[in-house]
């Protein structure tokens, strides 16, 4: 048979950062990965599972970018084949067409400029994936105009073949195959590289719920130099910033932003419903940030966001982060944990959204 398919909910694609790869014994006990069948470029792992329901509910989760249930694998060289795009759509189209996804989402494994012929080999299978599904594509066809709840057909193609499943983006980890997103930061304008992390944060909430509208007053603690704080006021935020250092020069003077250079920790308890988001980047030490966070969130508005990175630098286990991690979800009442996550832009940190109320 030409097409290796049957595969079974068994099979998944797990996607683990680099930075993570020397836990990876420990992630995999802890997924129930049973076989490693292959290693895929840029982090992603081909796994089965002892029990795929268990997933979900695992410590090992929030170290995951993608995870992606492998519904169809077609290990082949699509470089040196005949008609991969015209095979690869009308076999998309013959298993999954009847289950009416929202959207085809086609990426190339290595997102990377190596990976380039395969960005526009999945550019154009895409391209013919829509056709050949547009009589059962319901709504969206944009990549980010996806409902996060809703499932999706993600495709990701490389020299290693075509490997391809159903899932939420809410539950895969993204909008996109893989779940990376290219943030492209405005040239001269970066302040400094925390701004892509802040683009990344607000792009991925909208998988857990809407970004805060135009206009909303964020609080903002360890903002210095002002990568996310130049993020936001470019989106149409006010801001007031609290740091010990300086912010940067292009900052000073903003009309929607009020720079408060001083310890968090001498930042009085603002009244209630002041603000409508909250975004912490303080370094140090993670629990006392978490705790200035509560202590100042008694000044957000019901139900507003709340960005906190997680900083993990002192812990050098698997078992430390997790504990670090659970510590600081314990402290965080009365916040509402809503994810998790590991963004591409994250090193040795994670981001946690919250909601206030
Ligand atoms: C990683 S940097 C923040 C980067 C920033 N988010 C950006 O986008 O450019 C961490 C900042 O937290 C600040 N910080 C840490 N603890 C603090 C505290 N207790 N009070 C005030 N600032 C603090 C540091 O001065 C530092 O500027």
């Amino acid at each position: 048979m030409e097409h290796a398919v049957a595969q079974t909910h068994q099979d998944w694609l797990i996607r683990v950062a680099e930075i993570f790869t020397p836990f990876e014994e420990d992630l995999f006990r802890d997924l129930g990965v049973r076989r490693l069948v292959k290693s895929l470029p840029n982090g992603m792992r081909w796994v089965q599972l002892e029990n795929p329901a268990l997933l979900h509910e695992s410590a090992a989760l929030k170290f995951l970018r993608w995870k992606l249930p492998l519904e169809h694998a077609w290990p082949c060289q699509p470089q040196r084949m005949h008609g991969f795009v015209e095979k690869a759509a009308s076999t998309l189209r013959e298993k999954f067409a009847q289950r009416s996804p929202q959207a085809v989402v086609v990426g190339a494994l290595d997102p990377s400029p190596a990976g380039r012929y395969y960005r526009t080999l999945a550019s154009n299978l895409r391209g013919r994936a829509l056709q050949m599904f547009e009589h059962v594509l319901q709504g969206a066809h944009a990549t980010e105009q996806q409902d996060p709840e809703r499932m999706s057909l993600f495709v990701h193609i490389g020299s290693e073949g075509l490997f391809a499943g159903m899932a939420t983006p809410r539950a895969a980890g993204g909008y996109f195959p893989g779940g990376t997103k290219f943030i492209q930061q405005a040239g001269d304008a970066v302040v400094s590289r925390a701004g892509a992390k802040c683009v990344e944060a607000l792009h991925l909430v909208t998988c857990f719920r809407p970004v805060p509208n135009a206009g909303s007053h964020w609080l903002e603690l360890g903002a210095s130099p002002g990568g996310m704080t130049r993020e936001l006021l470019d989106r149409g935020y006010q801001v007031t910033a609290i740091d010990r250092a300086e912010m940067h020069a292009s900052l000073i003077g903003h009309p929607a932003l009020v720079i408060r250079r001083m310890a968090v920790a001498d930042f009085p308890k603002p009244a209630a419903n002041f603000y409508q988001a909250l975004l912490c980047d303080m370094n140090g030490d993670s629990l006392a940030a978490i705790r200035q966070v509560v202590r100042l969130s008694a000044g957000l508005q019901q139900g507003s966001l709340v960005i906190f990175t997680l900083k993990t630098h002192g812990q050098s286990s698997y078992a430390e982060i997790n504990a670090l991690h659970d510590e600081v979800i314990r402290q965080s009442h009365p916040l509402r944990h809503l994810s998790t996550v590991h963004l591409n832009y994250n090193r040795m940190e994670m981001t946690i959204f919250f909601e206030a109320g």
